[in-house]
């Protein structure tokens, strides 16, 4: 027979309104299914006084506060940090939050940092806006520099941002020789691991000492959610970044980790087919007369593409184009504008095509591309569709 709802006696009688919030209603139990509950909670019950505890580090204390976490964001993390072949792995509710943590917690008053030029913006922001108010000493470096990065190390240096490859510029970085050097002058190494998906790129085999992702790229891979990571290569930074991350109250949504844990179970298929097609466009693209460079990791024509080719076990959908001198930024705004599949819209690493045009006219220690170069994201639409879409919005281009 099957089991039915069970009810079982109680020795207080109960009022409606109490049953409401105190019901003895038990479902059967050994459910089973492949995939994870969400579990929403802020309240998170003790079993008695005494276990009351207020601790960030439920691995080791057990279940204290939804803020740390439900059983649905541990096991994200858990599976996030299996991937990078880290040691722990916090969440965060984005990218930008993982950012902004990792250098809370790793940073004082005094110290300096290093970031490449071609590190995501609101990354570059955070260190101009509010690590400096905080009486950081920030300095930008090539993203290219190697080991040259020694010679602006200070005594104060303390982290080292490397992203690779780098935003919308596409430099792929020597992180093993920024590591050496880093290291040397105990500095930490910290990664921006998203466009790897945190699975083509083995950061910790190449000396980084903390890497973070955003999850709302691949690993969500649907552009309906936003959350973060940041993995550790050991258990005393995942102590330090634990207590900033407890104070500074960075919960994320157990339904956004659902749904971050469901992106998973298709992340090799859609980074496969996605890097198969965005490779292919972007060979076709750097055969038109229209471009002057194509910046694909896997394309000898991206900065850093030996570094891709050294560390890399794969490519993901997202590349930059620059188009000759001769256009105009009116022209380029009209590539985008004419494009018909290609979406315009920001955060990438969803199934639908997107296009960005970015114009570095005045930006100090970007390479010359000035209004000419456009970012795209390839989705998981056919690759001859969006070939032709390309072809017809450079046609147009040419005569705007
Ligand atoms: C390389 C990179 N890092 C971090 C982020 C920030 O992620 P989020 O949008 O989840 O805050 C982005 C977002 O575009 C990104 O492109």
């Amino acid at each position: 027979m099957r089991p039915r709802l069970s009810f079982r006696l109680f020795p207080m009688k109960k009022n409606w309104k109490t049953k409401l919030i105190h019901s003895d209603a038990r479902v059967p139990e050994g459910f089973r299914s492949l995939s994870t509950p969400v579990y929403r909670a802020s309240t998170v019950l003790f079993s008695n006084a005494a276990a009351v505890s207020d601790d960030w580090n439920q691995y080791e204390v057990g279940y204290t506060y939804g803020l740390y976490g439900t059983p649905t964001a541990l096991e994200l993390a858990g599976r996030i940090c299996e991937l990078e072949n880290g040691v722990r792995t916090l969440l965060t509710p984005g990218g930008q939050a993982a950012i902004s943590l990792i250098n809370f917690t790793f940073l004082k008053t005094g110290d300096h940092i290093l970031i490449p030029q071609s590190i995501y913006g609101p990354n570059r922001n955070f260190a101009r806006a509010v690590l400096r108010r905080f009486g950081v000493e920030v300095s930008f470096y090539d993203p290219t520099i190697g080991a040259g990065i020694g010679e602006l190390m200070k005594e104060n240096t303390r982290l080292v941002w490397c992203e690779s490859p780098g935003s919308i510029t596409m430099e792929v970085q020597d992180v093993d020789a920024i590591a050496a050097v880093a290291h040397a002058r105990k500095a930490l190494v910290v990664l921006d691991n998203t466009w790897a998906a945190g699975v083509y790129l083995d950061a910790f085999a190449h000396g980084v000492d903390v890497t973070m992702q955003a999850l709302t790229k691949y690993v969500g891979g649907h552009s309906d959610l936003l959350l973060g990571s940041i993995t550790v290569k050991d258990e005393a930074l995942y102590r330090q970044l634990g207590a900033t991350h407890q104070l500074v109250g960075c919960a994320v949504s157990p339904d956004d980790c659902s749904l971050a844990l469901r992106g998973m179970k298709t992340l090799a298929v859609r980074i496969k087919a996605i890097g198969e097609s965005a490779l292919e466009l972007a060979k076709w693209l750097a055969e038109r007369p229209e471009v002057e460079i194509v910046l694909h990791p896997s394309l000898a024509s991206c900065p850093g593409h030996e570094f891709w080719k050294r560390d890399f076990t794969g490519a993901t959908g997202v590349f930059s184009i620059v188009f000759n001198k001769r256009f105009t930024k009116k022209q380029v705004e009209a590539f985008v504008d004419s494009l018909e599949l290609f979406e315009i819209g920001y955060s990438w690493a969803g199934v639908t095509s997107l296009a960005v045009a970015y114009d570095f006219g005045a930006a100090k220690g970007r390479p010359g591309y000035d209004h000419r170069i456009v970012r795209l994201n390839i989705g998981l639409e056919d690759v001859g569709d969006l070939r032709s879409d390309l072809e017809q919005a450079i046609e147009k281009m040419k005569s705007a």
